[in-house]
């Protein structure tokens, strides 16, 4: 198999790298056993599991998103922060189990830090109030000597958190969930309160809405587009169909983006009584959870949550990034759902933790990515190739082969360096035992290289 890839000399847009984020809810095994377990001995003193940890930070999300999902509807940040023996132990009545009292806002920001991610937190609107979720902003980045900063400074830490990106409510039409802003115009007229109390408390936030159909968000933005940063787009595969991205592409993500440019060409009015500012820049799209999503019922997985992942699912999740990197003049955050244990790159048990083969596309793309996008095309419809233009003029492509034959690339400038990622069949799947995944450096130097059969290559011009 034979194919040229070339690519224009112009960028097209700027890439955000807030596209390569994660997720984690209080789910299952998410957080509490998989993040935070209190009583295993892999765990340090706060409970955090250190070899996760480690994961984690090899991972190193650009941005993570938290406490939920579904979950947030029963969700009160005050539950979960200060002195351990003062935090209430709360019933999941959503998932099950409990809420992880030992992994609040605080852990959850310190978890930030140490894996470098930009913390991404979402409100409870349906059990919550436009108080509430303040109060918690003021938490998290009050600077003044006022209770809810003395609080966290009580708590032991004296600077802000600085929380820059908030999710007003989550998936918030799905009726089977928690809340009445399944009606679009319950969902507007309260998520402006949200707005109204979170803004007036910090200026500086930028805020992610619900969206869903056409009729609802077109309702939301006629409401509230001058005050939204993103507009929030999930999706899940049930199987690693290559087909589907392309679907997700034309049914659902390109309607938004026709929407927003809409929106986004509009004059802002707004009245300055608001006393706070406005939407400064354009529009975006936060696709804030992502994944494939098996839906595999059974009675140790009563949510079909636990995805064991083949090499073919992380070949649909490098062309998925592909896709992103196509889209990112619209996209400008994305979280894959979610980082540890349920439907998620990295899994853990009592006894170890390790690698699914997901993880590897993640990490690589997130490692080598340029930051603005090149025009690229490639003329063989196994192989899906983008490339990315660095600030020191290095290109950087991304070509993945779903054939079963090695393909020889004919390239317009000479490869320096080409990282190959593969497994020996699609159908591997790692566990604790096993991982199948190789990672290394093939030869480079010369315009034509080989791209293995089902692999990544990730090539350096
Ligand atoms: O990621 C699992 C669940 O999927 C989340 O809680 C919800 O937002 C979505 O439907």
């Amino acid at each position: 198999m034979k194919t040229k890839i070339t690519f224009s000399k112009d960028t097209k847009n700027q890439i955000d790298h807030k596209i390569f984020g994660n997720f984690i809810e209080h789910l299952e095994n998410c957080i509490l056993g998989g993040i935070c377990d209190p009583e295993n001995p892999l765990s340090d003193e706060k409970g955090i599991r250190k070899d996760v940890l480690e994961l984690c930070k090899d991972l190193s999300p650009s941005i993570l998103r938290f406490p939920g999902g579904t979950v947030v509807g029963i969700y009160h940040w005050q539950d979960h922060v200060g002195p351990l023996n003062e935090r209430k132990k709360m019933k999941n009545i959503i998932w099950g189990d409990r809420l992880c009292h030992e992994f609040g806002t605080a852990e959850f920001v310190e978890y930030c830090r140490k894996i470098g991610a930009e913390p991404m937190i979402c409100v409870n609107m349906p059990t919550g109030s436009a108080e509430e979720a303040a109060h918690w902003v003021e938490y998290c980045n009050g600077t003044d000597d006022t209770y809810y900063a003395n609080l966290r400074r009580s708590h032991g830490y004296e600077e802000p958190f600085n929380v820059k990106y908030w999710c007003i409510g989550n998936e918030s039409n799905a009726e089977p969930d928690l809340g009445w802003q399944h009606d679009v115009n319950v969902y507007i007229r309260e998520a402006w309160e949200f707005v109204k109390y979170m803004k007036l408390t910090d200026p500086t936030i930028k805020l992610v809405f619900v969206s869903h159909d056409e009729e609802w968000n077109r309702a939301v933005l006629d409401s509230l587009s001058s005050v939204c940063d993103y507009m929030s787009v999930h999706c899940y595969a049930r199987k690693p169909d290559y087909g589907f991205i392309g679907r997700f592409v034309e049914r659902n993500l390109a309607p938004v983006e026709a929407l927003i440019d809409e929106y986004n060409k509009k004059e802002i009015e707004f009245s300055h009584w608001y006393r706070f500012p406005h939407r400064a820049e354009p529009i975006k799209i936060a696709l804030d959870e992502w994944n494939i999503w098996s839906h595999n019922f059974s009675e140790t997985d009563r949510y079909g949550l636990m995805d064991r992942y083949d090499w073919k699912s992380a070949l649909w999740v490098a062309k998925f990034l592909n896709m992103m990197l196509r889209h990112s003049d619209h996209i400008g955050i994305a979280n894959m759902a979610q980082m540890v244990n349920v439907i998620a790159p990295i899994c853990a048990d009592k006894d170890g933790s390790f690698r699914q083969t997901i993880f590897y596309p993640m990490r690589e793309y997130r490692k080598h990515c340029g930051t603005a996008l090149l025009d690229v095309c490639c003329d063989c419809e196994n192989v899906d190739a983008v490339g990315t233009l660095h600030e020191n003029g290095q290109i950087t492509l991304f070509a993945v082969n779903t054939s079963g034959d090695a393909a020889t690339a004919e390239l317009e400038l000479k490869a320096t360096a080409h990282k190959v990622i593969l497994c020996d069949s699609e159908n591997l799947i790692n566990d604790m035992q096993n991982d199948y995944v190789k990672v290394f450096d093939a030869p480079a130097d010369s315009d034509t290289v080989i791209l293995p059969p089902y692999s990544i290559s990730v090539i350096r011009l």
